[in-house]
């Protein structure tokens, strides 16, 4: 995304079925008693637990005004500063590790805990969902993602009644992610959403998209997906689900605080202070649509905002 260099940072289907699956032949194979056949099965067992999840069941809710983006488009057209300030960083993406990739929640929760991503995800409701994204440099493109609501996250990690936020980190690997060597970036990149936003039934955690595990380029192993926000709030390659108190400071918002704010919901008629927000190109169609108020979501999510009018909720 397109910022202005500042001196203040220039320098400076559910877990029981693949489960029971899992255990039910592991048994088996075990019983054949050869140690050999028993090591390969179970590392079959581990990498046939993602492929059982795809693909998830469509949850008819949420239609598409348009068509899908064709997948080869939506999986080298990425923003990913973590691999480069560019689009085309699918290539650089590929040296991330993400197996084993373990997940921390803490903060204002019951319990804190670190788990591993496959653990958390076989315990959560995975479905099919196809959405809208628009990106606040006026592109936008429409993928069917795989993943589970973020409500479904938080009723495991049991947040406190005074937890506000949650708070959503990126992995930081300097030595995998070179973009993570230009220091003057505020890794690791950070979002938020309020308590409310993250129960809403439209924000969801991506764990695949196009009927397959996510892309290393679109932010496996897992990613929120907001579609009634800028792209920039759908943060990548999460590690870790802070719940707070406090309002997060995010990544953009450290970066470039007059251009990206906390809320970013996209509205057509607030325009960034560098160009337009009336309008977006479809990638891989050539064609610019007009955009809409919560990017066409406003129905699941306008109620949020109605006690907030002192807020920028569209920047
Ligand atoms: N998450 C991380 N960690 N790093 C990023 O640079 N870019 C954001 C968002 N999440 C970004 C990120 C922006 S600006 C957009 S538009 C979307 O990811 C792009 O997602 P896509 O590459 O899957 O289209």
């Amino acid at each position: 995304m397109l910022i202005k260099r500042k001196k203040g940072w220039e320098l400076p289907e559910s877990m029981a079925t693949p489960e029971a699956v899992f255990f039910n032949r592991r048994k088996l194979l075990l019983g054949i008693g050869a140690a050999g056949l028993a090591l390969g099965a179970a590392r079959f067992a581990r990498a046939e637990v993602a492929p059982e999840l795809y693909p998830a069941k469509r949850n008819p809710s949420f239609t598409l005004d348009r068509d899908i983006t064709a997948e080869k488009v939506a999986t080298t057209y990425n923003n990913f500063y973590e691999f480069g300030p560019h689009k085309q960083i699918a290539n650089a993406a590929q040296k991330l590790t993400i197996q084993p990739w373990q997940v921390k929640i803490d903060g204002m929760v019951a319990k804190e805990i670190t788990i591993d991503a496959e653990d958390l995800i076989r315990k959560m409701p995975v479905e099919e969902r196809l959405y809208r994204h628009r990106c606040v440099e006026a592109w936008s493109m429409a993928v069917p993602w795989t993943g589970f609501p973020l409500k479904a996250l938080l009723a495991f990690a049991e947040p406190q009644s005074g937890a506000k936020y949650v708070r959503m980190e990126t992995f930081q690997r300097p030595a995998e992610a070179g973009g993570q060597r230009q220091f003057w970036y505020p890794w690791p990149y950070t979002e938020g959403l309020t308590m409310e936003e993250a129960s809403n039934d439209l924000a969801f955690i991506a764990i695949g998209v196009y009927g397959k595990p996510l892309p290393k380029q679109m932010g496996a192993p897992l990613r929120l997906a907001v579609p009634w926000k800028y792209g920039f709030k759908s943060v990548k390659s999460i590690v870790r689900f802070t719940f707070t108190d406090q309002r997060p400071k995010t990544f953009w918002e450290a970066l470039g605080p007059t251009e990206y704010g906390f809320w970013a919901n996209v509205n057509p008629e607030v325009p960034h202070p560098r160009w337009s927000q009336a309008t977006e190109e479809v990638i891989g169609t050539g064609k610019r649509v007009p955009t809409l108020l919560y990017n066409g979501y406003g129905e699941f999510v306008a109620d949020l905002y109605k006690d907030k009018s002192g807020e920028k909720l569209f920047m």
